[in-house]
C-alpha cells in the first residue's frame, strides 16, 4: 500500500514535470496523430528500412520539431533530387497546424529507444578517428547537444546516417537559403571526402553506447 502510494505520487510528479517541460504538446492527441506516421516509421517509431524511414523514437523533441517545420516550409525535402525527403514532406503537410506538430512529436518523445540493426560494414577504428571532428557538436557518444542545435546520432539507423551525410555532401540537404542548421552540417559533411569515410563514421556511430542527451 505504502509503495503503491509512493509510486502514484512519483508518477504524478513525473507527469506534471514533463507536462511543464513540454507544455505546448499534448501526447494523447499526438498518439492519435501518430497512427498515420506508423505506416512508414513503424509502430514504435523504430524506423523501417524497406520504406527508407528513419527511427524517430529516441530522437530529441526539439530536433524533430525543427525538422517537421522545415519539411512543412520546404526548407527540407523540396530539393529536386531529394527522393526520400519528397516522400516525407507531404506527410508533414497533412498535419493541420503547428499544434498538431507539437502534439505528435511530444508523443514520439515518450516512446522507448530503438535498437536498430547494424547494416553497414565499415572500419570502426577509422570511423572513430573521423568522428573526432563531430564531437564538439554531436557529443562523444553521439548524444547530441541542444545548445549547438546538433541532434542525437546514436540509436539511429546506420543506412540513414549514410544517406543524410551523402545528401548534405551533394547539397540535397542544407542548401536552402533558410536552412541555417543544415548549412552548418553541410560544411562538416564535406570533410568526409570518400564514400568509405562516410561508411566508417556511420559504422562507428552504430557501435556507440547509448548516453542520454539534454531535453
Ligand atoms: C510515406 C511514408 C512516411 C510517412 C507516412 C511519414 N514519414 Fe516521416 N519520413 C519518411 C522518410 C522516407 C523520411 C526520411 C527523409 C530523408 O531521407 O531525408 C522521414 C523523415 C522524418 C523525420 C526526420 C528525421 C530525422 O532524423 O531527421 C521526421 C521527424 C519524421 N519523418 C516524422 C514523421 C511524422 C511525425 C509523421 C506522421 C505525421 C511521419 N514522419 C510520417 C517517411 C514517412
Ligand atoms: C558545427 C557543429 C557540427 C559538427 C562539427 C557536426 N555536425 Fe552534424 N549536424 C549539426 C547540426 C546543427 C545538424 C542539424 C541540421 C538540421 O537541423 O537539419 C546536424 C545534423 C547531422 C545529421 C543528420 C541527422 C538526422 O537525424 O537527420 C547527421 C547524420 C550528422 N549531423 C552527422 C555528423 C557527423 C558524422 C559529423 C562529423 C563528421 C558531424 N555531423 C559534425 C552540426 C554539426
Amino acid at each position: 500500500m505504502n509503495n503503491f502510494f509512493r509510486a502514484t505520487i512519483f508518477l504524478i510528479f513525473v507527469f506534471v514535470s514533463s507536462a511543464a517541460a513540454h507544455a505546448a504538446g499534448d501526447p494523447i492527441k499526438g498518439k492519435e496523430l501518430f497512427i498515420f506516421c506508423m505506416a512508414c516509421h513503424g509502430q514504435s517509431a523504430e524506423g523501417v528500412p524497406a520504406l527508407n524511414a528513419p527511427a524517430n523514437a529516441g530522437q530529441d523533441l526539439w530536433y524533430m520539431l525543427r525538422q517537421m517545420k522545415n519539411f512543412r516550409a520546404g526548407i527540407r525535402g523540396a530539393h529536386p533530387d531529394d527522393i526520400f525527403g519528397a516522400q516525407m514532406r507531404p506527410m508533414a503537410l497533412t498535419l493541420p497546424d503547428e499544434q498538431a506538430v507539437q502534439d505528435v512529436v511530444t508523443y514520439i518523445a515518450t516512446l522507448d529507444l530503438p535498437d536498430p540493426p547494424v547494416t553497414i560494414e565499415g572500419d570502426i577504428e577509422a570511423g572513430k578517428k573521423a568522428y573526432e571532428t563531430c564531437i564538439p557538436c554531436h557529443g562523444a557518444q553521439g548524444e547530441g547537444a541542444k545548445a549547438l542545435d546538433a541532434p542525437r546520432l546514436s540509436r539511429q539507423h546506420d543506412w540513414y546516417l549514410v544517406s543524410q551525410l551523402n545528401n548534405f555532401k551533394a547539397g540535397i540537404r542544407g542548401t536552402h537559403q533558410n536552412d541555417v542548421y543544415g548549412a552548418q552540417m553541410r560544411i562538416m559533411a564535406q570533410m568526409l571526402e570518400t564514400d568509405e569515410q562516410v561508411r566508417d563514421v556511420a559504422a562507428y556511430i552504430a557501435s556507440m553506447e547509448y548516453v542520454p542527451g539534454e531535453e
